[in-house]
Protein backbone atom coordinates (compact mmCIF):
# COMPACT_ATOMS: atom_id res chain seq x y z
CA UNK A 1 0.00 0.00 0.00
CA UNK A 2 1.20 3.45 -0.87
CA UNK A 3 0.92 6.13 2.28
CA UNK A 4 -0.13 9.36 0.54
CA UNK A 5 1.34 12.41 2.49
CA UNK A 6 -1.04 15.03 3.48
CA UNK A 7 -0.90 17.60 0.94
CA UNK A 8 -0.94 21.74 1.49
CA UNK A 9 -3.66 22.29 -0.91
CA UNK A 10 -6.91 20.64 -1.38
CA UNK A 11 -7.94 19.76 -4.56
CA UNK A 12 -11.87 18.99 -5.08
CA UNK A 13 -12.71 17.31 -7.95
CA UNK A 14 -17.18 17.82 -8.61
CA UNK A 15 -18.04 14.57 -10.84
CA UNK A 16 -21.44 13.14 -12.04
CA UNK A 17 -23.95 13.01 -14.72
CA UNK A 18 -25.35 16.25 -16.83
CA UNK A 19 -27.69 18.48 -14.80
CA UNK A 20 -26.97 17.02 -11.03
CA UNK A 21 -26.49 20.88 -10.08
CA UNK A 22 -22.20 20.85 -10.05
CA UNK A 23 -21.82 23.89 -11.24
CA UNK A 24 -24.74 25.49 -9.14
CA UNK A 25 -23.30 23.94 -5.70
CA UNK A 26 -19.48 25.68 -6.48
CA UNK A 27 -21.63 28.73 -8.04
CA UNK A 28 -23.37 29.14 -4.36
CA UNK A 29 -20.63 28.25 -2.40
CA UNK A 30 -18.41 31.26 -3.36
CA UNK A 31 -21.59 33.80 -4.22
CA UNK A 32 -24.44 32.77 -1.15
CA UNK A 33 -26.88 32.66 -3.47
CA UNK A 34 -28.27 30.33 -6.37
CA UNK A 35 -28.35 31.64 -10.10
CA UNK A 36 -30.70 30.18 -12.01
CA UNK A 37 -28.49 29.99 -15.47
CA UNK A 38 -24.90 28.94 -14.60
CA UNK A 39 -22.20 29.05 -17.44
CA UNK A 40 -21.73 25.07 -18.02
CA UNK A 41 -18.68 24.93 -16.62
CA UNK A 42 -17.43 27.06 -13.39
CA UNK A 43 -13.18 28.39 -13.86
CA UNK A 44 -11.22 26.83 -11.33
CA UNK A 45 -11.90 28.32 -7.66
CA UNK A 46 -9.19 28.71 -4.91
CA UNK A 47 -9.93 29.50 -2.19
CA UNK A 48 -7.81 31.12 0.76
CA UNK A 49 -6.67 29.35 3.76
CA UNK A 50 -8.00 31.70 5.66
CA UNK A 51 -11.30 31.41 4.54
CA UNK A 52 -11.73 27.99 5.13
CA UNK A 53 -12.45 25.94 8.53
CA UNK A 54 -9.31 23.93 8.06
CA UNK A 55 -6.91 26.58 7.27
CA UNK A 56 -6.00 25.04 3.81
CA UNK A 57 -5.85 27.15 0.20
CA UNK A 58 -8.58 24.80 -1.48
CA UNK A 59 -9.55 24.52 -5.51
CA UNK A 60 -12.46 23.38 -6.34
CA UNK A 61 -12.53 21.74 -9.92
CA UNK A 62 -15.83 21.22 -12.34
CA UNK A 63 -16.38 18.52 -14.67
CA UNK A 64 -18.35 19.18 -17.60
CA UNK A 65 -18.62 15.91 -20.14
CA UNK A 66 -20.30 18.02 -22.72
CA UNK A 67 -17.05 19.88 -22.93
CA UNK A 68 -14.36 18.08 -22.06
CA UNK A 69 -13.19 14.04 -23.16
CA UNK A 70 -12.96 11.29 -20.94
CA UNK A 71 -9.15 11.66 -20.90
CA UNK A 72 -9.23 15.04 -19.61
CA UNK A 73 -11.70 14.21 -16.89
CA UNK A 74 -9.56 10.94 -16.05
CA UNK A 75 -6.36 13.44 -16.02
CA UNK A 76 -8.22 15.59 -13.51
CA UNK A 77 -8.87 12.86 -10.74
CA UNK A 78 -5.46 11.91 -10.87
CA UNK A 79 -4.39 15.33 -10.03
CA UNK A 80 -7.81 15.81 -7.51
CA UNK A 81 -6.92 14.81 -3.85
CA UNK A 82 -10.59 14.26 -2.99
CA UNK A 83 -13.69 13.22 -5.48
CA UNK A 84 -17.00 14.47 -4.81
CA UNK A 85 -19.58 12.24 -7.07
CA UNK A 86 -23.07 14.36 -7.50
CA UNK A 87 -26.71 13.42 -8.34
CA UNK A 88 -29.60 14.70 -7.93
CA UNK A 89 -32.02 13.25 -5.89
CA UNK A 90 -34.84 13.24 -7.62
CA UNK A 91 -33.46 11.27 -10.92
CA UNK A 92 -32.75 8.22 -9.41
CA UNK A 93 -30.69 7.30 -12.83
CA UNK A 94 -27.96 9.79 -11.75
CA UNK A 95 -27.69 7.58 -8.44
CA UNK A 96 -27.40 4.39 -10.46
CA UNK A 97 -24.53 5.82 -12.41
CA UNK A 98 -22.65 6.41 -9.46
CA UNK A 99 -21.77 2.62 -8.77
CA UNK A 100 -22.46 1.35 -12.21
CA UNK A 101 -20.33 4.23 -14.02
CA UNK A 102 -18.82 6.92 -11.99
CA UNK A 103 -16.90 4.86 -8.75
CA UNK A 104 -15.15 2.31 -11.24
CA UNK A 105 -14.50 4.90 -13.58
CA UNK A 106 -12.37 7.28 -10.67
CA UNK A 107 -10.59 3.63 -9.48
CA UNK A 108 -9.35 3.13 -13.06
CA UNK A 109 -7.61 6.53 -13.18
CA UNK A 110 -6.34 5.86 -9.32
CA UNK A 111 -3.32 3.94 -8.41
CA UNK A 112 -3.74 0.41 -7.82
CA UNK A 113 -2.76 0.84 -4.64
CA UNK A 114 -4.03 4.11 -3.53
CA UNK A 115 -7.93 4.73 -3.43
CA UNK A 116 -8.67 8.83 -3.21
CA UNK A 117 -11.59 9.52 -0.76
CA UNK A 118 -14.58 10.66 -2.53
CA UNK A 119 -17.84 12.20 -1.06
CA UNK A 120 -21.13 11.22 -2.38
CA UNK A 121 -23.57 13.95 -2.73
CA UNK A 122 -27.02 14.09 -3.22
CA UNK A 123 -28.34 17.22 -4.81
CA UNK A 124 -31.84 19.08 -5.29
CA UNK A 125 -33.05 17.81 -1.45
CA UNK A 126 -35.31 21.14 -1.82
CA UNK A 127 -37.60 19.26 -4.48
CA UNK A 128 -38.05 16.07 -2.18
CA UNK A 129 -39.33 15.49 1.35
CA UNK A 130 -37.83 12.32 2.15
CA UNK A 131 -34.50 11.16 2.17
CA UNK A 132 -32.37 9.10 -0.35
CA UNK A 133 -29.71 7.94 1.81
CA UNK A 134 -30.60 4.53 2.77
CA UNK A 135 -30.33 3.46 -0.81
CA UNK A 136 -26.66 4.74 -0.85
CA UNK A 137 -25.19 2.25 1.85
CA UNK A 138 -25.13 -0.20 -0.14
CA UNK A 139 -22.38 1.44 -2.17
CA UNK A 140 -20.30 2.39 0.44
CA UNK A 141 -19.95 -1.21 1.94
CA UNK A 142 -18.94 -2.23 -2.01
CA UNK A 143 -16.31 1.08 -2.56
CA UNK A 144 -14.44 1.27 0.49
CA UNK A 145 -12.93 4.88 -0.47
CA UNK A 146 -16.54 6.57 0.26
CA UNK A 147 -15.34 8.61 2.66
CA UNK A 148 -19.08 9.95 3.13
CA UNK A 149 -22.72 11.09 1.78
CA UNK A 150 -24.21 14.38 2.16
CA UNK A 151 -27.82 15.46 0.81
CA UNK A 152 -27.88 19.16 -0.26
CA UNK A 153 -29.44 21.65 -2.04
CA UNK A 154 -27.87 24.73 -3.95
CA UNK A 155 -31.10 26.21 -4.40
CA UNK A 156 -32.52 26.49 -1.00
CA UNK A 157 -28.17 26.80 0.01
CA UNK A 158 -28.60 23.87 2.61
CA UNK A 159 -25.10 22.04 3.47
CA UNK A 160 -23.45 23.47 0.30
CA UNK A 161 -20.55 24.71 2.40
CA UNK A 162 -20.63 21.84 4.86
CA UNK A 163 -20.21 19.64 1.38
CA UNK A 164 -17.06 21.07 0.53
CA UNK A 165 -16.03 21.18 4.38
CA UNK A 166 -16.35 17.04 4.37
CA UNK A 167 -14.20 16.65 1.37
CA UNK A 168 -11.50 18.99 2.69
CA UNK A 169 -11.83 16.93 5.61
CA UNK A 170 -11.61 13.61 4.18
CA UNK A 171 -8.55 14.70 3.19
CA UNK A 172 -6.81 16.49 6.12
CA UNK A 173 -8.56 14.08 8.64
CA UNK A 174 -9.10 11.21 6.41
CA UNK A 175 -10.96 7.96 7.97
CA UNK A 176 -9.76 5.44 6.21
CA UNK A 177 -5.67 4.88 6.51
CA UNK A 178 -4.69 5.94 3.66
CA UNK A 179 -2.36 8.75 4.44
CA UNK A 180 0.14 8.76 6.75
CA UNK A 181 0.75 12.12 8.81
CA UNK A 182 3.81 13.35 7.13
CA UNK A 183 3.34 17.01 5.51
CA UNK A 184 4.21 17.26 1.39
CA UNK A 185 6.52 19.72 0.73
P1 LIG B 1 -23.47 19.87 -16.59
O1 LIG B 1 -22.79 21.18 -16.84
O2 LIG B 1 -24.36 19.45 -17.71
O3 LIG B 1 -22.52 18.80 -16.17
O4 LIG B 1 -24.52 20.10 -15.37
P2 LIG B 1 -24.23 20.43 -13.85
O5 LIG B 1 -24.13 19.17 -13.08
O6 LIG B 1 -23.11 21.40 -13.72
O7 LIG B 1 -25.62 21.11 -13.40
P3 LIG B 1 -25.99 22.66 -13.35
O8 LIG B 1 -25.32 23.32 -12.20
O9 LIG B 1 -25.80 23.24 -14.71
O10 LIG B 1 -27.54 22.54 -12.99
C1 LIG B 1 -28.47 21.88 -13.84
C2 LIG B 1 -29.86 22.41 -13.55
O11 LIG B 1 -30.26 22.05 -12.23
C3 LIG B 1 -29.96 23.94 -13.62
O12 LIG B 1 -31.22 24.27 -14.20
C4 LIG B 1 -29.94 24.37 -12.17
O13 LIG B 1 -30.61 25.60 -11.94
C5 LIG B 1 -30.65 23.21 -11.50
N1 LIG B 1 -30.22 23.03 -10.10
C6 LIG B 1 -28.96 22.95 -9.63
N2 LIG B 1 -28.95 22.76 -8.31
C7 LIG B 1 -30.24 22.72 -7.92
C8 LIG B 1 -30.88 22.52 -6.65
O14 LIG B 1 -30.28 22.37 -5.59
N3 LIG B 1 -32.25 22.50 -6.67
C9 LIG B 1 -32.98 22.69 -7.80
N4 LIG B 1 -34.31 22.66 -7.71
N5 LIG B 1 -32.41 22.87 -9.00
C10 LIG B 1 -31.05 22.89 -9.06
Amino acid sequence: MVYESIPRTVRILLLGEPGVGKTSLILSLVTEEFTEHVPPKAEEITIPADVTPEQVPTNIIDVCLAEQTLEQVGEEIERAHVICIVFSVDRQETLNKIASYWLPFVRENCPDDYRKPVILVGNKIDLIDYSVIDNIWDIAEEYPEVDRCIECSAKSLINVSEMFYNAQKAVLHPINPIYSIEEQE
